[in-house]
């Protein structure tokens, strides 16, 4: 039995893909590059020393998914695959929907019509919309998105939510991510956006090897202990550690069980900057900047509910997070 992971050769999915291999699972990955190279997974067999089987396809195909279900006995998903870019999908509403929703839409019903019932899905934080006071709980009303690609992952919890209802044989578990950062702790493997980062942890880390020349902090007013935005920053390791978990749940019983994979805490824009300097020993340059439309003040979550469910407690620190992406950073300043 094996477990298929989709988008498993992006910055999340590479790194859960070593640690199911460390746990011993066999495992498929399916993914388009769309987003990715096939160098981090010959450097996930690299880390693991371990094999992985890969199919290049793409979700919404579903004569591709067929094929690979009747050659492959696998047992569970773990569904990463999908685009993720908040401001691009505000310029292409259209392909984010048919990717993350048609997606995911014609992954079930391959996974259902090959009778493989069990999905872990990639859901985030940005589910809780703009309303809600942090820590984000799971109980607390979701939807108010303000962007398409935040849209989808609401839709496709409802879908998935949906689809449990009406037939208890499934087991989902949706895991709401807050801000994945950090790298193998090899310097291997780690996140390697396409052009200029919109998120803040690699924009910073490309700054600090000479890529970019400053940093722009978005927003020096907000009601926050420097005035700049609070996020719950999560190491790369400790939440593919959290798949880990979701997934013995899903293989274990069936339901449909919603997760924050957070740490609790929250540190701001300068926090993070002062951290990375620390790490690395590089200054970093920055300015103040207007804020960035569409982002909060505060956003972090309440983890307990992993906690006592799964198990689960994100272990890493922000001094850690930092220091595994410089290795990484410094060691691959262009990527893969
Ligand atoms: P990523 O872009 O590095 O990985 C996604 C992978 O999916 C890529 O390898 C890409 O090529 C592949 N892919 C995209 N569309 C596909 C398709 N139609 N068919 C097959 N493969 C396809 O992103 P990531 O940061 O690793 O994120 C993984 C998942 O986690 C995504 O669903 C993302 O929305 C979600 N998520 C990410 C963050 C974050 O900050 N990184 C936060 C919350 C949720
Ligand atoms: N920031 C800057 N300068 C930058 C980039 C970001 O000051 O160049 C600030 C932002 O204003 C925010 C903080 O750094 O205060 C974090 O911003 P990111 O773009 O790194 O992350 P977000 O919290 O905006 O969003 C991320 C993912 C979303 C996901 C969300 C919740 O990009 O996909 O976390 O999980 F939905």
């Amino acid at each position: 039995m094996s477990i298929l992971v989709t988008g498993g050769a992006g910055f999340i999915g590479s790194h859960t893909c070593v640690e199911l291999l460390e746990a011993g699972y066999d495992i498929i990955v399916l993914d388009n590059f769309y987003n990715s190279k096939s160098e981090s997974l010959k450097r996930v067999k690299e880390i693991t020393n371990k094999d992985l089987k890969f199919y290049e396809c793409d979700i919404r195909d579903r004569k591709g998914l067929d094929e690979i279900f009747a050659k492959e006995n696998v047992e569970a998903v773990i569904h990463f695959a999908g685009l993720k870019a908040v401001g691009e999908s505000c310029q292409k509403p259209l392909e984010y929907y048919d990717n993350n929703i048609g997606g995911t839409v014609t992954l079930c019903e391959a996974m259902r019509d090959a009778g493989c019932k069990k999905i872990v899905f990639s859901s985030s934080a940005t589910v809780y919309g703009s309303e809600n006071i942090s820590p984000l709980k799971e109980t607390m009303k979701t939807g108010g998105t303000t962007n398409p690609y935040g849209t989808t992952k609401y839709y496709i919890e409802q879908i998935l939510t949906d689809l449990y209802a009406s037939d208890n044989e499934w087991s989902v578990v949706l895991l709401r991510y807050f801000n994945p950062i950090g790298a193998h702790e090899s310097g291997r493997i780690g996140e390697n956006p396409n052009g200029i980062p919109n998120n803040l942890m690699p924009y910073i880390s490309q700054v600090a090897v000479g890529k970019r020349e400053c940093l722009s902090v978005f927003g020096n007013d907000y009601d926050t202990h420097d005035g700049t935005g609070v996020r719950d920053y999560i190491h790369v390791v400790d939440l593919a550690l959290g798949h880990i978990k979701a997934l013995e749940k899903a293989l274990k019983e069936t339901g449909c069980n919603v997760y924050n994979l957070g740490t609790g805490k929250g540190y701001s824009v300068l926090d993070l900057v002062k951290a990375f300097e620390e790490a690395s020993g590089v200054k970093i340059n920055y300015k103040i900047a207007p804020r960035r439309d569409g982002d909060i003040a505060t956003c972090y979550s309440d983890p307990s509910k992993a906690k006592e469910e799964l198990g689960w407690v994100a272990e890493r620190g922000l001094d850690k997070m930092c220091e595994d992406t410089w290795r990484w950073q410094s060691q691959n300043p262009d990527g893969f």
